[in-house]
């Protein structure tokens, strides 16, 4: 990535920013497809080798708070707890009301909704150290705007992510690639969550405009000048970015021959914007019709304590 380039991004953006088997044989009628879709060797490699990663980002993996997108089988559960992470903090997301019914019924934690509303709603006292969003949906633009505004989130600065996009399926991840690539021939790769940290790295770098004086315009050229005006800056924004990111990428490929791309990746919170600091966040879930999931995440949260407390 050159450091005279800063990516595009939207308009909203620039506003602001263990159970046994036994167990889950109950689940397995109801989370037939899913261990169809989900148990095989090339994705049993990536998720080992995801949590082995997140198990060498962590400080201490049996105190680290994790919330992931399961699934109903919840296929991570096993390995998570391998890598020496504890059960009772590892908290599913599940927007899908048959896959939540299995993951309660196999006494999972698990909370109700979608995992960007969840996160967005995350208290700031809880410190969460990672948030793994295994999509089965490509990379839409709403939802790279979402993630990116996590990445960015002040409550998350300790927080490690692990984003999984499909490649190509969704004719709106193609819309996000194009929007990326009218810019100029940043990137020839298709890897989607290469694609992902490059609108971070816009993001990072708009940062660096904002922070050095450069004015609120969208022009290439102008920002390209004034990047070069700050040059010494910009390049040390440029190192920086890789030193604090540290995006790890990784790609497989299912049995049906469609193409999953991932980044495990540090927060962004150290971006120098003053105007992600200061953003209300409040206003821009509202302007994404983000729900509010306060009291589902409290309810979890308070069976998690009395679970722990009855062990
Ligand atoms: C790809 S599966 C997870 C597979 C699991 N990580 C594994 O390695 O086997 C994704 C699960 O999360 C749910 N899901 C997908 N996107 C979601 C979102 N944005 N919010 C909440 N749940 C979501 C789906 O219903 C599905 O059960």
């Amino acid at each position: 990535m050159s450091a005279a380039r800063v990516a595009p991004e939207s308009a909203l953006t620039r506003r602001v920013a263990a159970g046994s088997s036994r167990e889950l044989k109950g689940t397995a009628m109801a989370a037939n497809g899913a261990e169809k879709q989900y148990k095989f060797g090339t994705k049993n490699n990536w998720r080992r080798t995801v949590w082995n990663e997140l198990q060498s980002r962590v400080t201490k993996p049996a105190d680290a708070i994790v919330l992931y997108l399961a699934g109903a089988m919840d296929l991570d559960s096993q390995i998570a707890r391998e890598k020496g992470f504890a059960a009772n903090n590892l908290i599913a997301i599940e927007r899908d009301a048959t896959a939540l019914r299995a993951l309660r019924g196999a006494r999972r934690l698990a909370i109700a909704g979608d995992f960007c509303e969840i996160l967005w709603d995350w208290p700031e006292e809880r410190t969460l150290d990672i948030a793994f969003g295994d999509f089965c949906c490509g990379l839409e633009t709403q939802l790279a705007n979402k993630l990116l505004m996590l990445t960015l989130a002040p409550k998350f600065k300790s927080t490690c992510f692990v984003f999984n996009f499909l490649r190509g399926r969704d004719q709106s991840s193609n819309q996000f690639r194009s929007n990326v690539d009218s810019v100029g021939p940043m990137m020839q790769s298709k890897h989607r969550a290469e694609y992902f940290v490059l609108h971070c790295y816009g993001a990072w770098m708009r940062g660096g405009v904002m922070a050095t004086g450069g004015n609120d315009d969208w022009d290439t050229e102008i920002i390209d000048a004034h990047v070069r005006a700050n040059q010494p800056t910009f390049d040390l924004l440029h190192r920086r970015f890789g030193e604090t990111v540290k995006p790890r990428f990784l790609s497989y490929r299912s049995t049906s021959g469609q193409t999953f791309d991932s980044v495990i990746m540090n927060s962004m919170a150290p971006a120098h914007c003053p105007e992600w600091r200061t953003s209300d966040w409040k206003n821009v879930a509202k302007a994404w019709g983000m729900r509010s999931a306060g009291r589902r995440i409290a309810a979890v949260m308070a069976h998690r304590t009395m679970r722990s407390g009855s062990h």
